[in-house]
């Protein structure tokens, strides 16, 4: 089964799905990547936020430590007061889909496991949503407080 989808539907309240790609490129161009040489953007649309929330890969000279855009925009978001990403542009290889590492899909989960995905497709786009990519992430069964 394609997870990847043309025609997902989107919300005729929220960003245009380019404008969110466009966030998403923006993003990329300002990557640091000089060891991969893979720049990465990503950029979300967060519930009652009314501007999108762009970040970019970040690496090392210790490689490990590098961090890829989507978890850095996840910590962005939370920075900026955000809690629920609604939907998610990815961009690395121009015009190439470029799937969320699992790390990711799990650090994204925690704010949403429902959020809708945006990729590149050539000179368009395909959908697709953190549910279908990643269906059973791990939740922390607990009681979590407001922080
Ligand atoms: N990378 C991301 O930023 N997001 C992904 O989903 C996959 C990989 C970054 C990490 C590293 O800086 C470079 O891409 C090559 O792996």
């Amino acid at each position: 089964m394609n997870p990847l989808k043309k025609d997902y539907s989107w919300p005729g309240d929220w960003p245009s799905i380019n404008e969110l790609l466009e966030a998403a490129r923006e993003a990329r161009a300002r990557s640091y990547s000089p060891y991969s040489r893979f720049p990465v953007g990503a950029a979300l649309f967060v519930e009652g936020m009314d501007e999108l929330i762009p970040a970019c890969n970040v690496e090392n000279s210790s490689y490990g430590l590098s961090i890829c855009a989507e978890r850095s925009a996840a910590t962005a978001m939370i920075a900026r007061g955000g809690r629920k990403p609604l939907a998610a542009a990815i961009v690395g290889v121009p015009g190439e889909p470029c799937l969320p590492c699992g790390a990711c899909r799990q650090f994204l989960a925690e704010f949403n496991p429902d959020m809708v995905l945006v990729f590149e497709d050539g000179d368009s786009y395909v959908l697709s949503s953190l549910a279908d990519l990643f269906p059973a992430p791990f939740l922390f069964g607990g009681e979590a407080d407001e922080h």
